[in-house]
């Protein structure tokens, strides 16, 4: 009789990148990006595992583009996701919520991808070692070019504003009670699990679908009052026991990656609606609503600006912020309905 086929058969992130090779659905490139990326996350868990250890907890000192206190963790994960991305060697131009300005990638011989990155998502929730996340996606290059503003004007930079319809793959690591990694490259959604005892992130799931509904809702109410009528009034009837007897649960973290991945598992809507303050919301388009929504595309769900596909939206900045309700398709119809 032949060997005993193990009780289950591990596949590791590694293989499946190779696979995925071999089967012409990524080219070789991708693979060593998506390796690299795999990598800057496996370090980044090590970090935030031991944070309060490593006095890696508390402010840099430093306000980022965005107009936030940058965490020292802020810093340094966005300093392992781009030595990463650079020592792979396949990368052409990186944007990162923690940089400025796109950075054209110098190495004797970079790729032509580009990678837009949220290097540490929900990092208000490190003090507190709450979950927090990366988040990524890849786009092939375009041949439009912007005057590259670290150098006289005459290098030419690709331009990273491509509309989210145009991602090649998207992903998003997430620091928790596991380290799980999930990725997508157009051909479904797929989870890895870090198995801390040989550092490998391994395949738990795939093809992952999110449920059509979910009674659960994850919106910082903090800003009801600065939101409009008509969300108010959406807010409102989900607290309604309705027909079924039982309103909606409120399930909020603070950081989108936890919250996302719950709903993506178990279904529901993740909103942040723009506000009497922030006029546009306050996710930003390039590197947190656009991976998000092409991941919950994949998984047969939806992300909405509340009236538009969110993968249909070109970004005209870099850091461009826009409103985001994501998740199972009913309960991302029933906001917009609310919102017409
Ligand atoms: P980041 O930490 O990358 O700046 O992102 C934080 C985002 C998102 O992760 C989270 O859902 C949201 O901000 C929380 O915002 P509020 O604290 O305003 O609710
Ligand atoms: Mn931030
Ligand atoms: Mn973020
Ligand atoms: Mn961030």
């Amino acid at each position: 009789a032949g060997a005993k086929k193990s009780s289950y058969e591990i596949v590791t992130l590694t293989t499946w990148l190779l696979n995925q090779e071999r089967d012409g659905v990524i080219d070789n490139e991708m693979t060593i990006v998506l390796a690299s990326i795999s990598t800057a996350c496996k370090q980044i868990a090590a970090l935030v595992l031991r944070a309060p250890i490593s006095n890696l907890t508390g402010v840099q000192g430093a306000v980022n583009v965005q107009g936030e206190d940058q965490k020292k963790l802020d810093v340094v994960s966005n300093e392992v996701f781009s030595n990463c991305l650079k020592s792979s060697g396949r990368t052409g131009v990186i944007a990162s919520e923690e940089e400025d300005v796109p950075v054209a990638v110098e190495q004797s011989y970079s790729g032509n991808y580009i990678v837009v990155f949220d290097p540490l998502d929900g990092s208000s929730n490190i003090d507190a070692a709450v979950s927090t996340g990366s988040i990524f996606g890849i786009y092939a290059p375009n041949d439009e070019c912007i005057p590259d503003v670290d150098d006289n004007g005459n290098r030419c930079i690709v331009s990273v504003c491509q509309p989210g319809s145009n991602l090649l793959a998207a992903g998003y690591c997430m620091y928790s009670s596991s380290v799980i990694f999930v990725l997508t490259v157009g051909t479904g959604v797929y989870v890895f699990t870090l198995d801390p005892m040989y550092g490998e992130f391994v395949l738990t799931q795939e093809k992952v679908q999110i449920p059509k509904s979910g009674k659960i809702y994850a919106f910082n109410e903090g800003n009801y009052a600065l939101w409009d009528d008509k969300l108010k009034k959406y807010m409102d009837s989900l607290k309604e026991p309705g027909d079924s007897g039982k309103p909606y649960s409120a399930r909020y973290i603070g950081s989108l990656v936890g919250d996302f991945h719950r709903t993506l598992l178990y279904g529901g809507i993740y909103g942040y609606p723009r506000d009497k303050k922030s006029k546009n919301g306050k996710l930003r388009l390039l590197y947190e609503c656009a991976p998000m929504s092409f991941i919950v595309e994949q998984a047969g769900g939806k992300g909405s600006d509340g009236s538009q596909r969110i993968l249909d939206i070109t970004p005209t900045e870099v850091h461009q912020r826009v409103p985001l309700y994501i998740g199972s398709v009913e309960e991302v119809e029933k906001v917009e309905k609310f919102l017409a």
